[in-house]
Order: structure tokens, then C-alpha cells, then sequence
């Protein structure tokens, strides 16, 4: 899709469609009040024989604006006149993408950043049709033979006057770079695991920094994790045919290059079937998702990268295949962690924080600023908090404010969960220094409180994506997120070290 600025005088202006709107008390935005003066009242009329009210997100098409150089018009309701949040609007907008996907219009005015959005400026607001518009349209069509029909829409046009052209400019640049990074990170996580192996996404991870020079790409192979005595990582690739990756992706955009980093862990389990714990068959499948993860981590990383944030991040995946098989870890194994903690694998399936936990020590070595880690590690997130926000737990106050304010302005939500000291003991062992499941109560917590034993030297906060990373059903499919959270988390780090 094409994105770019209108900035012709309406009664100039050709297209096919225009997007305006209208509230609930029948007041026109002022592009709608001008179109409707520029035809003689015609919304006027409409709206006097009752076809649009202004309700939120009812839609009404005027189809044939007879000699108009605009072809259609689109109005939308805003619902009752006043600032609208931001989830409203982006509603708002997401009606409109979903009714214009299925018309053959080719091209789009959207004048809805003249709306006013609380807390939010032009530059979020333009950002947010460009991410919409890209979400919208995003197909994965790789793997059949015939492809479902593209969709006719090709560009879209922001209107702005002279005023706010380089707000609306910078929203469009920040908007194409997310939905980059989100498009990315979508098609790995849809991608099956056949294809999708450890060692595919470190071919993914050394192609996107092989495009970019400031993106530098590394990897551990199973040898020098043997080197490094990563003992909990190496457990749960033992049973998989395919060899384990610990891949590194580094931005170094921050104009002292020795800066601290922020570093982003995320889980590349690429499929995870349990183990000897095996998984019942129902929905197994979406098992190729428990990489989503760490393609959030290249996501977001690569929207870094074009946005050109003036940040070091550093990006960890640990990537490995779960299964069944005579050399894979079998209930009671006993292994040895990077840091030297022991850990009694009670159930295989519990493999995510075997392999992250290892991964939170070797981060070590890059004296992280914060390190955030995401995850698809427990179905218990599902069952506390269902599928609208990530868990978020964390060592560090003022990190979790900072993601809270991120995640609302980006719409990626979070709640946070307690760790407290009295959950450890749920991790109780009797043969090491723990166990790897802390039982039926609190399995988010608990996971947690096993992730926090290998970060309490630093500031550390950790996303339990498995309620949001994907969806299940008819629409199965994966969001992307949270690299629109990660991404507003970025870009107010870097207006922070900025000022
Ligand atoms: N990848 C799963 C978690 C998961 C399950 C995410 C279903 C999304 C949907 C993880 O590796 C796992 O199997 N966790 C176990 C932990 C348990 C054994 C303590 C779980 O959630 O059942
Ligand atoms: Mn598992
Ligand atoms: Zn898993």
C-alpha cells in the first residue's frame, strides 16, 4: 500500500473515496461540514432521512456523487461529540478499513486525523491509519496454491493542511516501519514448523541484518552453548532432531555506541509438543507458536532499525523444537543452568523458561539498561487474564509504569501480576535447587518467580504473550503482538534520551 499526504484544496481534491465523520449529535467533522457545503447540503439531507445517526462506527457509503471529482464518500459516526480515546478511534478506523476492503475502490482520503484523540497528537494519529490499514490488509498466502484475491485498495492519502505536514509525515514513516516489523513478525509466527525451524529463523535473523548496517546478526550454535554450560537450554533440544539457535540480533543506534542496551529476550520455541509431558492432540497445532516470541524480537527490532531510534537494543531468541524422543528430557531429569542452579524438570512441557532462563544469564554479558523478555509460557495466563492483555510481571517498578504507558497509547495491553517472595516456594524441590513447575495455583506467577532467580541483577520485566500473540478459531492467525507496545516503548525511550 501506498502512503502519502493530501494536501489539495478540497473542492480540488480527485479521488475515489473521501473518509469522514460525523458525531452523534448530527455535527459534521469540519471535512464532512465542507463536502456537505461544497454539494448542497446532500449529508445534510442524509442524515434528515435518518440513514446515519453518528453512532460509533455505523457507516454510511454515498456511492455516486453525479460530476464530482470525488467519486464516493465515506461517513463514519464518532459517537457523542468529544474527544475520542484512542481505542474509539482506532475502532472507528478499523470500521472503515473492513467495509473498504470489500469494495473495488482503489484509492482513499482518510481525514480523520482532524478527530480529536485524548493524549494523543497528529502523529499518533496518522501513525495509527497507516498500522490499521496494514493490519487489515495482511494475508498469509505463501503456502497455497491458489491465492486468495488481493485486495483492490492501493493507496491511501492523509489529508493535512501546510500546518501539520510534518506531524502527519512523521506518523506515516513511524506507521510503515511498525507494520513492517509486524507484518515480519506475523508471517514467522504463521509460518508451520516444518519450515519454521531453529534454523530457519536464524537464516530470517542474519537476512534482516544483511539488509541493514546497523543490525549486526550472531548465533550460538549447540557447541558453544556446550562451552558455556548451558545446561537447561540444551536439555530441551536434546529431544528434537533439529539443532538448537541462540540468536543474537544488535541494533546499535544510539550515538554513544557503548551505551547501555536494552536488551529483548524472546522464546523461539519453533514448535513445542511437551515433550515426554506430551500435549493432548486438540490444538496442538498452534504449537508453532510458541516462537511468536522471539519473532516479536526481530519485529520490533527491525522497526528500530528503519525508524533509526537513537538506542542500543540488543535482541536474544533461544530457539529450539519440544518433542517427544528417547533422548529428551524425561520427568525427575536433574539439569545444570548456565548459572549454576540446579533445576528438577518435573514436566517437560515447561520447557519455555528452561531455555529462557539460560538466556537471561548470558544477557548479562551485554550490561543491559533493562531486559524485557516476551513469551508464550503458560496457558494459565489464558485461564487469569483471557485474550486481551499480555501478562506483565516484573522486578522494577518504574520499568513497569514505562511499559503500562506504552502499551495504552499503543492499544497492545498489559496487567501486571504480583511475583512475591512467597510464590518461590511453590518451586520447592526435593532433589535441587528447584523445580521447574510450581503446581496447579498461580502458573503464570510461578513461571515468573522461575525467570526471576536469573535476573535479580538487573531491571527486568517479562510479557506472558500466550493469550495475545495469536489468535485461535476461524480467524486463526497471529496479531503480532506486542511489537506495537515494544515499538511505542522504543520511540519514548528514545524522546526520552533525546530531551
Ligand atoms: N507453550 C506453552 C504455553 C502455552 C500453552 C501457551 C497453550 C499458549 C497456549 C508452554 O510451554 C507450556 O506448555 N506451559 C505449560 C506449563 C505447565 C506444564 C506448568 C502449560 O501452560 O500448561
Ligand atoms: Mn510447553
Ligand atoms: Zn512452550
Amino acid at each position: 500500500m501506498d502512503y502519502s499526504i493530501e494536501s489539495s484544496a478540497l473542492d480540488k481534491l480527485q479521488n475515489d473515496c473521501v473518509i469522514v465523520g460525523i458525531y452523534e449529535n448530527r455535527e459534521f467533522t469540519p471535512t464532512a461540514d465542507l463536502l456537505d457545503k461544497q454539494f448542497d447540503g446532500l449529508l445534510a439531507k442524509l442524515v434528515d432521512r435518518g440513514d446515519i445517526e453518528g453512532k460509533a462506527n455505523e457507516t454510511l457509503l454515498l456511492n455516486y456523487l453525479p460530476e464530482q471529482s470525488i467519486e464516493r464518500i465515506v461517513l463514519v459516526g464518532l459517537g457523542k461529540k468529544q474527544p475520542l480515546t484512542g481505542k474509539n478511534y482506532r475502532k472507528v478506523l478499523s470500521t472503515c478499513i473492513g467495509f473498504l476492503k470489500k469494495q473495488t475502490i482503489q484509492s482513499t482520503v482518510v481525514t480523520l486525523a482532524e478527530v480529536d484523540v485524548i493524549n494523543q497528537d497528529q502523529t499518533w494519529k496518522s501513525r495509527q491509519v497507516v498500522e490499521l490499514f496494514e493490519h487489515a490488509c495482511y494475508q498469509f498466502n505463501d503456502l497455497k496454491t491458489s491465492k486468495n484475491t488481493p485486495y483492490k485498495l492501493k493507496q491511501v492519502r492523509l489529508l493535512c493542511d501546510s500546518e501539520n505536514q510534518d506531524a502527519i509525515e512523521k506518523g506515516i514513516a513511524q506507521g510503515k516501519a511498525i507494520s513492517e516489523g509486524i507484518r515480519f513478525t506475523r508471517y514467522l509466527s504463521d509460518l508451520p514448523g516444518n519450515i519454521c525451524t531453529p534454523t530457519f529463523l536464524a537464516d530470517q535473523a542474519k537476512e534482516l541484518a544483511e539488509g541493514n548496517d546497523k543490525l549486526e546478526y550472531s548465533v550460538l550454535e549447540e557447541a558453544d552453548m556446550e562451552a558455556l554450560s548451558m545446561g537447561a537450554l540444551l536439555s530441551v533440544s536434546r529431544g528434537s532432531r533439529q539443532p538448537a539457535k541462540l540468536i543474537s540480533l544488535e541494533y546499535r543506534g544510539a550515538a554513544d555506541k557503548d551505551a547501555q542496551p536494552i536488551v529483548l529476550v524472546g522464546k523461539g520455541l519453533t514448535f513445542d509438543a511437551g515433550g515426554i509431558s506430551l500435549k493432548p492432540p486438540a490444538a496442538m497445532d498452534e504449537m508453532k507458536y510458541d516462537m511468536c516470541g522471539g519473532a516479536t524480537v526481530f519485529g520490533a527490532i527491525s522497526a528500530a532499525a528503519a525508524m533509526q531510534l537513537p538506542l542500543n537494543i540488543v535482541g536474544l531468541v533461544p530457539s529450539s523444537e519440544n518433542l517427544p524422543d528417547g533422548d529428551a528430557n524425561k520427568p525427575g531429569d536433574i539439569v545444570t543452568s548456565m548459572s549454576g542452579q540446579t533445576i528438577e524438570i518435573l514436566n517437560t512441557d515447561a520447557e519455555g523458561r528452561l531455555i529462557l532462563c539460560d538466556t537471561l544469564t548470558y544477557a548479562k554479558k551485554y550490561n543491559p539498561e533493562v531486559i524485557i523478555d516476551m513469551a508464550t509460557l503458560t496457558g494459565a495466563c489464558i485461564i487469569a487474564l483471557g485474550r486481551q492483555p499480555s501478562g506483565l510481571l516484573s522486578n522494577d517498578d518504574d520499568l513497569c509504569d514505562d511499559l503500562i504507558a506504552a502499551s495504552e497509547a499503543a492499544c497492545d495491553t498489559v496487567w501486571r501480576l504480583p511475583i512475591w517472595e512467597e510464590y518461590q516456594e511453590q518451586l520447592k524441590s526435593n532433589f535441587a535447587d528447584m523445580a521447574n513447575i510450581g503446581g496447579r495455583d498461580a502458573g503464570t506467577i510461578t513461571a515468573a518467580c522461575f525467570l526471576s532467580r536469573y535476573t535479580e541483577d538487573y531491571r527486568w520485566a517479562h510479557l506472558d504473550i500466550a493469550g495475545t500473540a495469536w489468535r485461535s478459531g476461524n480467524n486463526k492467525g497471529a496479531t503480532g503482538r506486542p511489537v506495537p507496545l515494544l515499538c511505542q516503548y522504543l520511540l519514548n525511550r528514545a524522546e526520552q534520551v533525546g530531551a
